[in-house]
């Protein structure tokens, strides 16, 4: 891709420019009034960075560790469901961005590839798979078993999304997940070629279908609408079904969608290894908190028992640089890379983490720092200590 993409914004507008409005809109907007998605980037923007000055940093770098293994920067791709409808194989092409990047990427339940192709094919790098609990939980668990025999190397439970959101936007622009022609969004498609026809067209000649969900065990020959029954959330999870899934899969377990201290030290007491600070980028309630706002409060309560994530929001280097100084292992980004795929496929998921990674090495630069283990709460003033 020509990096006429100078920012996540600059991919953002590119990929508004080759979808639908409607899968725009999915990808892009949040809940209800997106006053959640509005608050998690001013959260992020309020905070400050202290900047020390003469240290030498010409040798500073991004490299850090999770899960005890290198990452060339603490940054993670974080599952997002439309990957595969917004660009042909979507998947498998953020999955190649992120092992050229050395870093981890999540492959989404709702994937259109089937979870062993983006194994073979995705370059070779850290695989975590996401798992939603469906209406039918002992459908839903199947994937566990898959997902271990692919050779995932994390399982990504999402605790945040029991019930279905409130997307007035996705009602009245016609979108529905799988993708299907609706009298509202017939002219929104065939206004977009590109994409109509470079996605969806290229999985009708390759299947001979159109894009569906590979990696969930659903019965055959059900109706749209008995479709959509069948993945509709459930409510009925708690903490042992979490500790039933602590015991089925023995590698790597992280918990995504806490919002509280004490829901992450519950984690902690079932042998989660990592937990997600999240609000999933503004999309499961529109009142929830900023999840950089909970992050320290977290990080005090577990943080020198498990590994400790943050996401939503996130869309310059500076902004992980403050999540790492409020205590986070590391940083999921959603959109970003969503975006970037959306625009070009695999070059533009490569462009979006080109610019985060450049955008955090030049932040260190003007910090002061060389390496990531030496970033500190010094380096981060919180609106309320603004001295004005
Ligand atoms: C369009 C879209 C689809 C998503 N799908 C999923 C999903 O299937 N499972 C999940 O746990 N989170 C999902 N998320 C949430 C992301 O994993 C992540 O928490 C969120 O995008 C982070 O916020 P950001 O987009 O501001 O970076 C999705 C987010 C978006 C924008």
């Amino acid at each position: 891709m020509s990096p006429s993409a100078l920012n996540i914004e600059d991919l953002r507008r590119l990929a508004k420019r080759r979808l639908t409005r409607g899968l725009f809109e999915f990808c892009d907007r949040g809940s209800e009034d997106d006053v959640a998605l509005r608050h998690n980037r001013d959260a992020l923007e309020r905070i400050k960075l202290r900047s020390r000055v003469l240290n030498d940093t010409s040798s500073r770098h991004t490299k850090s560790k999770l899960f005890c293994k290198p990452v060339d920067m603490p940054l993670v791709i974080g599952p997002t469901g439309p990957a595969g409808f917004v660009w042909y194989r979507g998947e498998t092409a953020l999955a190649r961005a992120a092992a050229k990047a050395g870093i981890p990427f999540t492959v989404a339940s709702t994937s259109n590839t089937p979870m062993e192709q983006i194994v073979e094919k995705g370059g070779g790098g850290r695989l975590w798979y996401h798992l939603y609990v469906w209406r039918d939980m002992e459908v839903s668990l199947k994937a566990v078993p898959r997902a271990e025999a692919a050779g995932f190397e994390a399982l990504v439970l999402t605790v945040d999304s029991t019930v279905p959101y409130n997307r007035e936007f996705d009602v009245r622009n016609g979108t529905t997940m799988p993708v299907r022609l609706t009298p509202q969004n017939i002219a929104d498609l065939i206004t977009h070629p590109r994409w109509l026809f470079g996605t969806i067209g290229r999985y009708v000649l390759a299947d001979g279908h159109l894009p569906r969900y590979v990696n969930i065990d659903m019965p055959n020959g059900l109706s749209s609408a008995d479709a959509r029954d069948f993945l509709f959330k459930n409510d009925t999870l708690d903490w042992d079904f979490l500790k039933r899934i602590r015991d089925m899969w023995s590698r790597k377990l992280v918990v995504k969608g806490i919002l509280h201290a004490d829901d992450a030290a519950k984690c902690a007491e079932c042998g989660v290894d990592a937990v997600v600070i999240s609000n999933h980028g503004g999309i499961a309630s529109d009142s929830a908190l900023a999840p950089i706002a909970v992050l320290p409060s977290v990080v005090r309560e577990v943080g020198d028992r498990m590994t400790v994530i943050v996401d939503s929001g996130f869309r310059r280097g500076s902004d992980i640089l403050k999540g790492l100084a409020l205590g986070a292992d590391a940083v999921i980004v959603g959109r970003a890379t969503l975006y970037g795929v959306s625009a070009a496929g695999e070059p533009g998921a490569t462009r979006a983490l080109e610019i985060l990674q450049a955008e955090m090495h030049r932040t260190m630069g003007v910090m002061g720092l060389t390496r990531i283990a030496d970033i500190t709460r010094d380096h981060v003033v919180l609106p309320h200590e603004l001295p004005l």
